[in-house]
């Protein structure tokens, strides 16, 4: 009979690519060290939290009591996950991004007397997701996940019924989802994800719920390209029951 480890190796093979590259330029030797050293030092693995309960997740991965647990999926260049970081010290962040150059940009900044409370995944957050507690993460952060227009590309979206599934087992009740897109069409099909899931609740009243983001959500590298290119941005914020 198939168990819930095979159940998992099942659906990890079934995640189509939902990233682009892995890799811009080549690392240079301060780089390298900060992927050596510093990364094992700060990363957070499947394995590590498969099985924690959620009151153990905080002390097992950050490993001083944190009051709760955020996960930044996508961080891009971390601008984000740090400024968060930043402000909260009592939270724990998460931040799983599969691009080594964004990986770096939050080493080198975590590095001496940056941040201590990140802890981070430099892959797919799919995997982490299936492993971690339920009811572990009292906000999840999506910004500007790749867009893929393209129609023959779409279903490589990373956000989708399934993956709303797994986001709902993880979150806690009267957690917070926010996502940001400047692509129409995602926000469309991201809504209809959430908004089929009967756990995820969007309190929008007007149109200035979506059109804004408010100031304890600092804006990232790829809204400001996006801007600059003439494309509007969309903010959703939804509650977990
Ligand atoms: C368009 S960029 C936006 C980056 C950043 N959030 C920003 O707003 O500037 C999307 C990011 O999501 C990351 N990403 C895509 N699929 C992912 C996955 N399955 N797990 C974690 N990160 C992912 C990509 O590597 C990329 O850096």
């Amino acid at each position: 009979m198939a168990g819930p480890d095979d159940e998992s190796a099942r659906r990890q093979q079934a995640d189509l690519r939902s990233f682009g590259r892995r890799r811009g330029r080549k690392a240079t030797a301060r780089q390298r060290t900060l992927l050596d050293d510093l990364l094992p030092r700060v990363a957070i693995v499947p394995e590590q939290v498969a099985g924690l309960t959620a009151n153990a997740l905080p002390a097992a991965v950050f490993g001083t009591a944190v009051a709760e647990v955020w996960l930044e999926i996508g961080f891009g260049g971390g601008e984000h996950l740090l400024w968060q970081a930043h402000e909260h010290p009592d939270v724990g962040l998460i931040g799983c991004e599969p691009f080594e150059d964004g990986v770096v940009k939050v080493l080198s900044a975590m590095d001496g007397n940056g941040p201590k409370n990140i802890r981070l995944l430099a892959d797919d957050v799919r995997p982490l997701l299936r492993a971690l507690p339920a009811a572990s993460l009292s906000r999840v952060f999506i910004l500007f996940p790749d867009p893929w227009p393209k129609r023959r590309h779409a279903k490589r979206r990373l956000i989708d019924p399934a993956f709303v599934a797994d986001l709902a087992r993880v979150m806690r009740p009267g957690g917070q989802l926010r996502f940001a897109t400047d692509i129409g069409d995602y926000a469309r099909t991201a809504l209809l994800s959430l908004n089929g899931n009967e756990n995820f609740i969007w309190r929008a009243a007007s149109p200035e719920d979506w059109r804004f983001r408010s100031e304890d959500w600092p804006g990232t590298r790829y809204e400001a390209k996006a801007s600059r290119e003439g494309r509007r941005s969309y903010y959703f914020r939804f509650c977990r029951r």
